[in-house]
Parts: C-alpha cells; sequence; structure tokens
C-alpha cells in the first residue's frame, strides 16, 4: 500500500500561490452534501445533463461533484458558484476562462465509488485520477488492452500480493497523464509507460516527460490516485472537504 496521505482542514479563506498543487477530497454521498442546495449551483448544460444519467446514483454524484466544484472555485475566485462559467475543450476537458490581471487557475476532477478529487493549479494543465481498488478488475487480461508492454512486464514482476495496488498505480497515473494533457484517450496509451511498483516514486516516460510531474497518494482506504502537473517543483497540499456547501 502507498503511505496515507494526511489531509489539512482549509481555512476559509483559500489562496493558491504559484508553486502549489492544492488537491481536494470530496465525498459525494456525504449525509451533509445537500444536493438540493448544490442543484441550483448548475448551469442550464450541466442541469440537462444531470437529467439524462440513466441511473439515479450518478445523477446524484454529477449534481454533487460539479456543485461542489463550483463551490470550491469560488471560494478561490471570490465569485458565487452559480456565476462561474465552466467551458469544455475540443475534448471536453473542463475550464475556465481567465479572470482578467490573475494567472488563471485551471482545474481537473475525477470521482470513483462516491469519491471525488479536485486538482487546481496555477496557469499550467493539471490531471487527476482516482479509482477504488477492485482486484477482481486487475487481471493481466485487462492489463494486456490498456497498459504497454513494459507496464505489464513490470506488473508481472510483482508478487502477487502487490498487483492489484500495482494495476491501480498504472492506471491512475495513465490516466492523469493523459487528463493532464486534456486529449483523454485520443493519446495512444502504449505510446507512453509510467512505473508502478508500490512503494516507488511514480515515473512517466513519454515524448514529452521533461513537461510534467507526476504525483501519485493515497485518498483513502481501499483507493488510489494520481496527479500530472505541467512543469516541475511543485508542492503539493491535501485539503478535505467537511462543511456543508452553505456554510
Ligand atoms: C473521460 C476521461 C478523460 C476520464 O474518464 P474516467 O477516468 O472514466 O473518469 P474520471 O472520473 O477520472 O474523470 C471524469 C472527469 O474528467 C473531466 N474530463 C472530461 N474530459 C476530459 C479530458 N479530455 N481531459 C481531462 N479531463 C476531462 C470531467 O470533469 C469529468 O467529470 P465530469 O464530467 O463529471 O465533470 C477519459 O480519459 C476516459 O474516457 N477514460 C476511460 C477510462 C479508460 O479506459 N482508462 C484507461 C486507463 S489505462
Amino acid at each position: 500500500m502507498e503511505p496515507i496521505t494526511i489531509w489539512a482542514q482549509p481555512s476559509k479563506t483559500l489562496t493558491l500561490a504559484s508553486g502549489e498543487i492544492h488537491v481536494w477530497r470530496v465525498p459525494l454521498d456525504h449525509p451533509s452534501v445537500s444536493l438540493g442546495l448544490l442543484s441550483t449551483y448548475l448551469s442550464e448544460e450541466e442541469a440537462a445533463r444531470a437529467e439524462r444519467f440513466a441511473f439515479l446514483r450518478d445523477k446524484k454524484h454529477f449534481i454533487a461533484g460539479r456543485g461542489m466544484l463550483r463551490v470550491i472555485l469560488g471560494r478561490y475566485l471570490g465569485a458565487t458558484p452559480d456565476s462561474i462559467s465552466i467551458h469544455e475543450s475540443a475534448h471536453q476537458k473542463p475550464y475556465i476562462s481567465a479572470i482578467s490581471s490573475k494567472p488563471p487557475l485551471q482545474f481537473n476532477l475525477s470521482h470513483s465509488h462516491g469519491l471525488a478529487l479536485l486538482a487546481l493549479a496555477l496557469d499550467c494543465q493539471v490531471g487527476i485520477d482516482i479509482e477504488k481498488l477492485r482486484p477482481e478488475f486487475a487481471t493481466s487480461k485487462v492489463a494486456e488492452q490498456f497498459f504497454s508492454r513494459q507496464e505489464q512486464k513490470e506488473l508481472l514482476s510483482l508478487p502477487p500480493a502487490n498487483r492489484a495496488q500495482g494495476f491501480f498505480n498504472c492506471w491512475t497515473r495513465k490516466e492523469a497523464y493523459v487528463k493532464a494533457t486534456g486529449k483523454g484517450l485520443q493519446v495512444p496509451l502504449a505510446s507512453f509507460d509510467v512505473s508502478l511498483t508500490p512503494g516507488r516514486p511514480p515515473t512517466l516516460r513519454a515524448a514529452d516527460s521533461d513537461r510534467w510531474t507526476l504525483f501519485s497518494f493515497c485518498p483513502a482506504k481501499g483507493y488510489s490516485a494520481a496527479a500530472a502537473v505541467e512543469g516541475k517543483g511543485w508542492s503539493i497540499q491535501f485539503y478535505d472537504w467537511n462543511v456543508s456547501p452553505d456554510s
């Protein structure tokens, strides 16, 4: 298992200094999460998308995720959650327009089984991924489909007891990178390698490796997560969402 990450309680006023990455952990099913209130923050497009989910649980997670994303962004921007315009790039990566004279706030969101992570950075691309550890999914057949040859080899070299963690280290690191580039699955998954051995620092080998820093961490027991950030020398801080959205 990766070392447990310490999640701090944020102060009321939030500032993101250059050189800092903030990662927020947001529980999507917490009883203090008021879906009624959060849904009032969504744009028309987001509300319409929420209605299109086939399963109620997915609809609720989308509303909670987007609603809390808006609340948190609002606290950094000094804006109300419903006033923030969230756009989508050509490959559907959400972003907000720069506010004149300030370095643009970049963010990325990921959710898995009721837990969401939000990564924020100033003026650089960021990608984040969280996955629940599901040993039944972490098979060599799935690895053959999604991982590079080097990654498959490294996975098979692990003792069987470490393979599920190694598998999800690989999965989250690959996802964090393709999400940071903004291209998602347009980036061929076999065209780059990440390291995956539990307990070792994450590394990326890609045509543009020098451009990125990769972080790997444990967001909660039974989950794995990674973030990819453009540039080097970042300090990363972890914050827990523990207040009701109207406080
Ligand atoms: C859409 C994709 C960017 C992430 O999907 P995912 O891992 O299933 O879902 P996550 O919860 O991590 O991320 C979804 C969020 O990423 C953001 N997102 C969407 N498109 C994005 C893009 N092109 N780049 C970065 N972020 C994107 C959105 O905020 C989205 O959540 P929202 O619409 O509810 O706000 C894409 O990489 C994908 O389809 N992945 C499929 C999974 C896969 O096969 N992975 C192989 C790993 S080896």
